[in-house]
């Protein structure tokens, strides 16, 4: 029996068991939000949103769900996506894996054939941003917000002080970048491309547009809110994937066999998880677990899961 909300669902049922889900999640201890973006925008470590839209665009949310967030990491999922439609599976595939790597998403290390193990830890997302058609930084963000923007059904931009502070910090990425440039594999320079990614992670939403991004995924590539197709369906399998065997980092598996849910997570706080054929969730809340992912985030998905029987297997 389906279980989860659909066009029949009144939308303020559904505010209703997301209120309770924010209740019953709220007193989840423990994590720290992350310390070099604390002051960014004034973030109060303990905001808490939650937003689900349907396949069928029936749309709610809850919470702080006026405040907008960086997608930070999320953000690597729907460039990958970008990325297939605009390059083809092959080409992709030729530049970065679809292995789950088994280790932290900023791990200093390529696999054995060359390649990022994924596009959704930071090596395999800075080669991914390297793919999407541009001849600089500049033009190769502009195709990815007016994507993410026809995802979200809404105008995205990003956060000059989310930026600045990945700016001052960007070390480790700029270390990748080399090892990949070193090995031939970006058509553009380290800090170009290293600037790019960061861009990409400096975008904001509010929590209700990341949930109508994940529901686009979820509706096979068309856009329940808008009608509009901007993903090809073939992308969404293949992104989706991924999400599912790697979006979690190194908590992959046991996101798997508990939630179930194809996601991916961002150092915001930020969480979007989407159910093939049926619905896009979304949550935010910045304390985060040792792998990175959000504490209360997980206890959102983890209670929805069970609630609306959205385990896919
Ligand atoms: O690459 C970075 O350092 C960040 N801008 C993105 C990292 C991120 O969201 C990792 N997530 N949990």
């Amino acid at each position: 029996m389906c279980t989860h909300p659909n066009k029949k669902t009144d939308p303020r049922r559904l505010e209703a068991e997301l209120a309770e889900v924010i209740e019953q999640v709220r007193g989840t201890d423990g994590g720290e939000p992350s310390d070099y973006l604390a002051d960014v925008d004034g973030r109060d470590p303990d905001s808490f949103a939650v937003a689900v839209c349907t396949t069928d665009g029936v749309q709610a949310d809850e919470g702080d769900e006026s405040r907008a967030f960086a997608l930070q990491s999320v953000s690597k999922a729907v460039t990958y996506a970008v990325a297939l439609q605009e390059r083809g599976l092959e080409p992709v595939l030729q530049r970065v894996g679809v292995e789950p790597s088994g280790a932290a998403f900023n791990e200093l290390t390529l696999h054995a054939d060359g390649r990022p193990y994924n596009p959704l830890i930071n090596a395999g997302a800075i080669m991914t941003h390297a793919l999407i058609p541009g001849d600089d930084e500049q033009a190769r963000m502009r195709l990815l917000l007016q994507r993410y923007s026809d995802l979200a059904a809404a105008e995205l931009s990003v956060s000059q002080d989310v930026l600045d502070a990945e700016l001052a910090r960007a070390h480790r990425n700029l270390g990748l970048a080399h090892m990949l440039q070193a090995a031939d594999m970006l058509p553009d320079d380290a800090p170009e491309v290293v600037r790019g990614y960061l861009a990409q992670c400096s975008v904001e939403v509010t929590v209700s547009q990341l949930a109508t991004m994940a529901a686009t995924i979820a509706a096979g590539g068309v856009n329940p809110v808008s009608g509009e197709r901007v993903l090809e369906e073939w992308v969404v399998q293949q992104t989706m994937s991924v999400m599912f065997s790697c979006g979690m980092y190194d908590a992959s598996g046991q996101w798997m066999a508990e939630v179930g849910i194809p996601a991916k997570s961002g150092v915001s706080g930020a969480l979007m998880g989407a159910v093939p054929g049926a619905l896009g969730i979304a949550s935010w809340s910045p304390r985060l677990d040792g792998q990175g992912n959000s504490v209360r985030g997980i206890g959102v998905f983890e209670e929805l899961s069970a609630r609306w029987d959205l385990h896919v297997l």
